[in-house]
């Protein structure tokens, strides 16, 4: 980011990625890629030329103004923050009304102080994930350029945002490309019932990414998928909602799941433009947690040292990376359905907002990902497998020592518990048959916190002991 290298009058642009290359793409233009070296785009605004605070506060005024939808919406109430088209062309369904809860009983699971560890919980959107921060802004950008087709592939959230959009503005219509058996039932009935066109490919994300990547183009509809700049404009906003509710405090952790690696790659960019704006003094530190059946960029990072090097990544290391991935056969497994990705679109993004913030990448195993999920459902709140793995991660990196327990941390929840019941219900169940079939493939050996239905007979003598004896 920065300046530009190619001149350009418009406030707001789209720019590559490589500062070696650094050209520059008009918003009208719908692209997912640099036409002339391939890499990802940046939305980028010369804020000199734009009405920017000079303090976060400012936004508070917003609170005031419940009767406007635009004050309202989690994404749009921060414009100001992603202004690509004025506030009265935004689209909006009511997205980011979420809450950022602060979780002791979590926090002494992960070895943190009280009062230390905070749950940003995105299930609270109206389709149930993160997604909708992003797919506000795609949409509103999909409108402006006239777009009446859109398409993702999806592991079952992206699917459900766009499907709920389409379905809400009735701006555009829905294909979805997904996995065969690769997507949790709650995300699946989602797309199905919100009316989207949804084909279901042989063959798992990745493939379906690169299908729709194929296919989008062909036909000329507008791709949604984290590739689109756009859509990461309105996930930063979860990190302006967690200020927002930290009262403009920079905490001292972000730690959030990694799949297709959008969200670590707003949030590093929410971030750095906060800080060039001189709207926070400092940058928080960034964890972005793996599983370990889908640790590509943990594999990348943290075993080959694969950097963003301020922006000459030594590509042939992802490159060779794949090669091997290919060779092996190896393709991603894991209970976190939602981050079961070989080949993460935004992976260079993700490593510049690891050297943004100083980060890390660690990867977590299924039944970590299932006993932290356990641990915030009695917490309170409830979260899909794929969420939970940032609180494994950060009992993880509080056990090693790199959060200290008096650190402030913030794990973000992407998805609502009902995302994924199947998962739930394997991991509590006294089905052994069950348990086996969906956690024990995955080498999950046994759920230390599971909550057993206790079987009775219809029999009031026996439910009330039953209550005595349990309760
Ligand atoms: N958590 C949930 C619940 C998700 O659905 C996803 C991604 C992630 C975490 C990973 O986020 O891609 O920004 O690193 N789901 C995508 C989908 C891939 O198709 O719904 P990321």
């Amino acid at each position: 980011m920065g300046k530009p290298k190619i001149s350009q009058t418009d406030p707001v642009f789209q720019q590559c990625i490589s500062p070696s290359c650094g050209a520059t793409y008009g918003i009208d233009e719908v692209r997912v890629a640099c036409s002339k070296c391939g890499e990802l785009l940046d939305v980028v605004y010369d804020w000199d030329s734009l009405r920017v605070p000079n303090s976060l506060k400012t936004f508070e005024e917003k609170w005031s103004r419940r009767d406007d939808p635009y004050c309202v919406s989690g994404v749009w109430r921060f414009h100001e923050l992603l202004p690509f088209v004025p506030i009265r062309q935004c689209v909006t369904i009511g997205e980011g009304q979420t809450l950022l809860l602060p979780a002791d009983g979590v926090a002494e699971y992960t070895g943190l102080k009280p009062g230390r560890l905070y749950l940003q919980y995105e299930g609270l959107n109206p389709s149930g994930s993160f997604k909708d921060n992003g797919m506000s802004a795609a949409f509103t950008h999909a409108r402006f350029v006239g777009a009446t087709r859109a398409a993702c592939a999806s592991t079952g959230n992206t699917s459900a945002s766009l499907a709920l959009y389409c379905s809400v503005t009735k701006l555009m219509k829905a294909l979805i490309f997904i996995g065969s058996g690769k997507i949790s039932y709650g995300k699946l009935s989602q797309a199905l019932d919100f009316g989207a066109l949804t084909v279901q490919i042989n063959g798992d994300f990745d493939d379906a990414m690169a299908r729709v990547k194929q296919v989008s183009q062909e036909l000329g509809i507008y791709l949604v998928n984290s590739v689109n700049p756009f859509r990461l404009e309105g996930q930063k906003t979860i990190m302006y909602r967690v200020l927002e509710a930290l009262r403009w405090e920079v905490p001292d952790w972000i730690v959030v799941p990694g799949g297709n690696l959008g969200n670590s790659s707003a949030f590093g960019k929410a971030f750095y433009e906060l800080k060039q704006l001189a709207l926070i003094d400092r940058m928080p530190r960034l964890a972005v947690i793996n599983s370990t059946g889908a640790d590509t960029l943990y594999e990348l990072v943290e075993r080959r040292g694969f950097r963003w090097n301020h922006g000459s990544p030594e590509l042939d290391r992802a490159i060779l990376y794949y090669d091997e991935m290919d060779a092996a056969g190896r393709r991603a497994d894991t209970i976190a359905s939602a981050i079961e990705i070989n080949r993460p679109v935004n992976l260079n993004k993700c490593i510049r907002a690891l050297e943004w913030c100083d980060g890390v990448v660690r990867k977590v195993t299924d039944e970590q990902i299932m006993d932290a999920k356990a641990k915030v459902g009695a917490g309170g709140l409830g979260c899909e497998p794929a969420s939970a793995a940032s609180v494994a991660g950060t009992k993880l990196l509080v056990a090693e020592g790199t959060i200290e327990p008096d650190q402030r941390v913030v794990c973000i929840l992407t998805g609502h518990q009902l995302k994924d019941p199947t998962a739930t219900v394997a991991y509590h169940t006294t089905d052994q048959d069950q348990f086996n079939k969906v956690l024990g493939s995955r080498g999950v050996r046994r759920a230390a916190f599971a909550n057993r239905a206790v079987a009775v007979p219809n029999n009031m003598d026996e439910i009330i002991k039953a209550i005595r004896l349990y309760g």
